[in-house]
């Protein structure tokens, strides 16, 4: 005995509520309810019958697993060493971001049988696309179709080691009478997806299209179920993407892999630092190269200020991958401690690249190309500035100093300053001269030099 009930659910966090709500109580976002059809069982729980015995753990057998790897070192290494068999793994992304050519080219080398379920594109156009990526792969075999029941008469048949879902969204169980990409639908496809991966042993790539607020579309409580969140992020106008790692049960959450997208595909960027120096201007004034680490990677990237008179009362603070309120507290600092005349100039701040930095250790760098911009005064280019600003001027420790350090030193710069308090943590690194400072404008004047 069941009867349906139509309930709203929060497509962001799960939430249920009886009524339609604009703003969600639990996670506060806006417009985030959608109906769902609930079915509410009348029956009691009936006390269990059969009988069922937990094991020893020393009496389970377990070899290391072998994991699937792909034919994109970057991908593998940022799932952790490749694909994990019996693993379900969701890879989140705006549209047209490259999920589904990650996804083909990551399958491309696999030696083993894989399944594309595409339910956003014909068979006709997943041809066209691997056959401008140049994939040759007699073990890839692909599948149009939506119904996940079909879907899963094809996985038993196939036995593939690893299926690919292109996406999640357009995925659906005839048995529930929601449509397509609601909460209740994606919840339950990829329950029975990874029922079916751990009994039989094939690992699932689940493809989630993200939304504007950036979480994956429908329910952020898939990213409990699933065992590996990926997050395949950049920036339209730029041709670099990052995968990162969100959440992974077999691997570091802390890894990611850098991709350049190209016409024939992505192309892993073995050396990042490389990429966001390549057109870099080593005679303008406002250019300061910088650090940042993203995941557990250092990257050198150039910083660029202009500053400018500004004309009417109130002068412009334009920032491109750097928070402008940090960007105020930074002006302010220099102006109060430092008498550097900004109230009256522009200030424009660009991350070259397209990178988008939150990490507080490049705000020394920010400071020298705003006085080197604002002074018209070059600073040598084989300079690498590095330090967090406090806001008495002073120049504070940050993380990992020596990965940036080396960083620095592989990609040929000269000289390199640091926060005082850092050197303590330093063994001796001899191929860069290392200049420590204790304050912005110690640093700046030695920079300026
Ligand atoms: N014919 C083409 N030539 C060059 N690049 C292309 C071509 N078709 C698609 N792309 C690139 O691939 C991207 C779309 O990739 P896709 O894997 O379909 O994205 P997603 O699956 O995330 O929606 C486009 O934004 C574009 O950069
Ligand atoms: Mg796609």
């Amino acid at each position: 005995m069941s009867k349906t009930k139509i309930k709203y659910v929060c497509s962001n966090c799960g939430y249920e509520s009886l009524r339609w709500i604009g703003k969600c109580p639990e996670c506060e976002s806006w417009n985030s309810f959608t109906e769902e059809l609930i079915e509410i069982s009348k029956r009691k729980p009936a006390p269990y019958k059969g009988t069922i015995i937990a094991k020893k753990i020393s009496e389970i057998t377990a070899e290391s697993e072998d994991r699937i790897k792909t034919g994109l070192h970057e991908f593998d290494r940022v799932l952790g060493g490749g694909m994990m068999p019996g693993s379900v793994v969701l890879i989140g992304g705006d549209p047209g971001i490259g999920k589904s050519t990650l996804i083909m080219q990551a399958s491309s080398r696999i030696q083993k049988t894989v399944l594309y379920v595409t339910g956003e594109e014909s068979e006709k156009q997943i041809k066209l696309r691997s056959s401008r990526l140049k994939i040759k792969n007699e073990n890839l075999y692909v599948l149009a179709e939506t119904d996940l029941n079909a879907v899963i008469s094809v996985i038993r048949n196939l036995k593939p080691a690893a299926v690919i879902i292109d996406s999640i969204q357009t995925t659906y169980r005839s048995e529930f009478d929601n449509s397509a990409g609601t909460v209740t639908q994606i919840r339950e496809c990829t329950a029975l997806l990874m029922d079916e991966a751990k009994k039989n042993h094939f690992c699932v790539i689940l493809i989630g299209h993200v939304t504007k607020e950036g979480m994956i579309a429908g329910p952020k409580v898939l990213e409990h179920i699933v065992d590996t969140v990926l997050q395949f992020e950049g920036d339209s106008h730029y041709a670099f993407r990052i995968l990162r790692a969100q959440k992974n049960r077999f691997g570091n959450t802390n890894e990611i892999g850098i991709f350049e997208m190209r016409e024939d595909g992505l192309r892993e960027v073995k050396n990042p630092s490389e990429l966001f120096l390549s057109e870099r201007d080593n005679k303008a004034s406002g250019s300061v190269v910088t650090t940042t680490i993203e995941g557990s990677r250092p990257i050198l990237l150039e910083v660029q200020a202009l500053v400018t008179p500004s004309s009417f009362g109130y002068p412009q603070r334009i920032t491109t991958g750097f928070d402008q309120r940090r960007l105020s507290i930074l002006l302010a600092v220099l102006e109060k401690r430092g008498n550097y005349r900004l109230s009256a100039n522009n200030v424009f701040l660009n991350m070259a690249g397209g990178l988008k930095i939150t990490e507080p250790a490049v705000d020394l760098a920010v400071c020298c190309s705003i006085v080197s911009s604002l002074q018209d005064r070059q600073i040598d280019p084989a300079t690498v500035v590095i330090g967090e600003v406090g806001l008495g001027g002073e120049v504070r420790s940050v993380s990992q100093i020596e990965k940036r350090i080396q960083e620095a030193a592989k990609i040929g710069f000269k000289r390199v300053f640091i926060p005082r308090n850092n050197l303590k943590s330093l063994s001796n690194i001899s191929t860069i001269k290392i200049i420590d400072v204790e304050n912005i404008f110690e640093a700046i004047t030695l920079a300026l030099e």
